[in-house]
């Protein structure tokens, strides 16, 4: 027993030893799988960084082959509400073989045939607008500034391809929503901050849509000595959310409808402009982009002598004319690449000068009904368009 006793002890004193050596051969052994574990990780890492730099390229030759200012043409389906003057018939159609065709009956079965960058037939829907727009919106995040606007007469659907409804909600949400999804995916390599900021501009007047009683504002050369410009005063609000963002695109629409169109609901009088900057810093090199995003529903053109207005509402119209006019000269001098660009000829313009300029890039949306006549002088050179559209 003594014997057996003194071999039990010796054993038990060099278990320690031995269990001691077992678990650091383990350590050692877990150690260095994991270290490999991290080098194709890493490995893993740069493939991927190298992969979304490559996809951000592609995306940019994209985006630059379908040219920087872009015209869409969305048609108006034809409305319960909608009633049409008598005699009016359907002039406006569209080719369900041809995504670019929009056609204008003349008269005497004669007809126009126009080739937009895309023709949106009335059934179209909110997403698939959305759709088109969407490397813009990418576009933003990678530091670009981008300009969408709705244009079309009073009543063709403007707010409603912009600001849609609550069940079909239109681009200003769509973009949004796909910006803040397109960071969270970016999230292992990139930070943003998201500021957004709302104004209406009504007979010349700039408001601003996200504080409680509109200011009037102005706009100002940035004392910084960069040249750019800015509203002091405005309202420029951090968001970290789509649900945040939902609630500031609702209290500009309210807003909106307080301050300056008080007359009608429905009908949009003034230009309302949401603006974001999306500000991202590269985590790996520290590099920092700015992107802005700027999404207009204009006011409606009208054809001030034919509606027989007169007052406060010939003075509006008026406004809203020229200013449509002034952004159709500054686009037109922008693609004629002219030395001097008119953006100081209206507010909307002034405003927009950094985001209009060489190397930013437009969409132009233009709205139209099926019975719109007018539509019959869109020029084919859809920079013009804009301004002879206005006169018609
Ligand atoms: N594609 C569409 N599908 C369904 N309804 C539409 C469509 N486009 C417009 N509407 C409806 O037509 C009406 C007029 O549209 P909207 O208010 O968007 O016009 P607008 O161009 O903004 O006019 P205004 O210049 O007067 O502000 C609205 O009731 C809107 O919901
Ligand atoms: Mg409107």
């Amino acid at each position: 027993m003594k014997t057996d006793y003194a071999s039990l002890r010796s054993q038990v004193r060099n278990f320690s030893d031995f269990y001691g050596a077992a678990i650091t051969d383990a350590k050692k052994q877990i150690s260095a799988a994991m270290s490999e574990m991290s080098e194709a990780n890493k490995d893993l890492l740069e493939k991927y960084r190298k992969e979304v730099a490559l996809r951000r390229k592609y995306h940019e030759q994209l985006v630059e082959l379908k040219g920087n200012i872009r015209v869409l043409c969305r048609v108006k389906p034809v409305l319960k509400e909608d009633q049409h003057e008598e005699g009016q018939s359907v002039v406006v159609t569209t080719d369900p073989n041809n995504e670019s065709a929009l056609s204008v009956l003349k008269g005497q079965g004669r007809s126009h045939n126009f080739e937009l960058d895309r023709v949106f037939h009335p059934q179209a829907t909110q997403e698939e607008v959305f759709q088109e727009i969407e490397p813009l919106v990418t576009s933003c995040i990678d530091g670009y500034h981008v300009c969408i606007f709705a244009y079309g007469q009073t009543g063709s659907g403007k707010t409603y391809t912009m600001e849609g409804s609550t069940e079909n909600p239109g681009i200003n949400q769509r973009a949004l929503k796909h910006l803040f999804s397109e960071i969270e995916d970016r999230k292992d390599m990139w930070t943003y901050t998201v500021t957004v900021s709302s104004v209406e501009i009504y007979n010349e007047v700039l408001r601003d849509l996200l504080s409680k009683d509109g200011e009037k504002l102005d706009i100002k050369i940035n004392p910084d000595g960069t040249g750019q410009l800015h509203v002091p005063g405005l309202r420029v609000i951090e968001v970290k959310s789509f649900q945040h963002i939902k609630k500031l695109l609702a209290q500009a629409r309210r807003n909106r409808i307080t301050f300056g169109t008080q007359m009608n609901q429905h009908s949009s009088r003034s230009h309302a402009l949401l603006m974001t900057t999306v500000v991202g810093i590269d985590l790996a090199s520290g590099a920092k982009t700015t992107g802005k995003l700027n999404l207009v529903d204009l006011a409606g053109s009208e054809r001030v002598w034919k509606s027989g207005a007169e007052g406060e509402r010939l003075k509006e119209a008026q406004n809203i004319n020229r200013s449509l006019l002034a952004l159709g000269d500054v686009i037109q001098a922008l693609r004629g690449k002219e030395k001097h660009i008119p953006f100081r000829n209206s507010r909307l313009t002034y405003l927009l000068q950094d985001s209009l300029g060489k190397g930013n890039k437009t969409a132009m949306v233009v709205q139209v009904g099926t019975h719109d006549s007018t539509v019959r002088l869109i020029h084919t050179d859809y920079n013009v368009c804009i301004s002879i559209y206005v006169y018609s």
